[in-house]
């Protein structure tokens, strides 16, 4: 498909008023996106795992406008408050949608959303967020475009979110999600996420993430100014071609299982994002020392009990350990044991693989 088959056809809208209330999960990319041309397009595709646990729940009203303007207005709570903060980011979301939802701007909106995780964990809402405001808005464009086809309904729900944060156009649909071009990927697009759906070994149903919370402060560098730093990178180029490579060995392990295999794939993966971040120009470093300690953890209880335990991490500090469903009781505990001493205050959140966003209700 091309970004213009997603504008609609011109309509006089009729309808006043109406609201819809999505909830969308955050997800954990298995190989990285980083790096991203003009128009939110992926330098590389990736691949994630829909998670359950982690999500943010969005309702929405929209109201007719008396006066017509150029984009929407809109009024924004998180979680019971006021939060101007946010408006930029969602109006620069609301710009670049409107394109695609030129009914928009006949509408007020507001937005009431709220996080199942703390807002301060570290942990990117970005990717859940946008996904579930962009879900009502779509909720909305079905009142007004009564034919649109579930199909459609998820593809323009994922490209909408593309627009707002690149990682939420995975966090539409589940329990694995593609985003961008790959020779074995068929129907892969570098503008929407797409469900896997290649063949998956079941020792990947219900994969765990737990989500070890290293340090819950601001993040000093944002994910979409370590982009950025990618156009001129030295290694730009060393880095989109072993994704290509890692995506097409991963395809290959999760079908056959190779829970070794997976291990080497991903946490090469999570390594080589924080590399690029270190030969950045300027350089930064998002690890802490907590998230080494409890790297070389992970490695030692990999080596003396064999379990397929291993992690990945986002562009932050947290560690996320990815494990089989049969190993939990064998995780939790050696969690318990040895890595909460690592977290903010104790902190972490059990997580799973899930099936992607879920309506919660709409009314016009
Ligand atoms: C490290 O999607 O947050 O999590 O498109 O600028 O909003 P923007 O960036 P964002 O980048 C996330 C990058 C990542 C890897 C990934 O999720 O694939």
């Amino acid at each position: 498909m091309l970004v213009q088959d997603f504008i609609p056809a011109d309509i006089e809208v009729k309808t006043d008023q109406g609201s819809a209330s999505w909830r969308a999960p955050s997800n954990i990319a298995l190989v990285k996106y980083w790096g991203k041309y003009e128009g939110q397009i992926p330098a590389n595709p990736s691949l994630s795992f829909t998670l359950s646990a982690s999500h943010t729940h969005t309702t929405t009203h929209f109201k007719k406008r008396t006066e017509q303007g150029e984009i929407p207005t809109f009024d924004l709570i998180f979680e019971g408050k006021s939060r101007p903060d946010f408006h930029p980011k969602i109006s620069t979301y609301f710009e670049r949608i409107l394109p695609y939802t030129p009914w928009l701007k006949d509408f007020h909106l507001e937005i009431s959303t709220e996080n199942s995780f703390p807002h301060s964990s570290g942990i990117a809402s970005s990717a859940s967020s946008m996904a579930a405001l962009s879900l009502c808005v779509l909720e909305m464009e079905r009142v007004l475009y009564p034919s649109m086809t579930d199909d459609a309904f998820l593809r323009k729900a994922s490209f909408l979110a593309r627009l707002g944060s690149g990682s939420a156009c995975r966090s539409v649909e589940g329990p694995l999600v593609s985003w961008g071009r790959h020779e074995k990927l068929s129907g892969g697009s570098d503008l929407y996420g797409t469900a896997y759906g290649g063949s998956v070994h079941d020792v990947f149903r219900e994969y765990r993430d737990t989500i070890l919370l290293v340090h819950k402060g601001q993040k000093t560098v944002s994910s979409t100014a370590g982009h950025s730093l990618m156009k001129d990178h030295h290694y730009a180029r060393q880095r989109f071609s072993p994704a290509h490579l890692n995506l097409t060995h991963l395809i290959d392990i999760l079908k056959n299982g190779d829970l070794e295999g997976f291990a080497q794939i991903v946490e090469s993966e999570a390594l080589s994002l924080h590399a690029m971040m270190m030969t950045s120009i300027p350089y930064y470093l998002l690890m802490k020392p907590n998230t080494l300690a409890i790297i070389e953890k992970i490695w030692e209880f990999r080596r003396d009990t064999g379990e397929p335990l291993c992690f990945t991490l986002d562009a932050g500090a947290n560690v996320h350990l990815l494990y089989p469903a049969s190993g939990e009781d064998k995780v939790l505990q050696f969690i318990k044991n040895e890595l909460v001493a690592y977290c903010e205050k104790g902190q972490y959140i059990c997580d799973q693989s899930g099936q992607g966003a879920k309506k919660l209700g709409s009314a016009v």
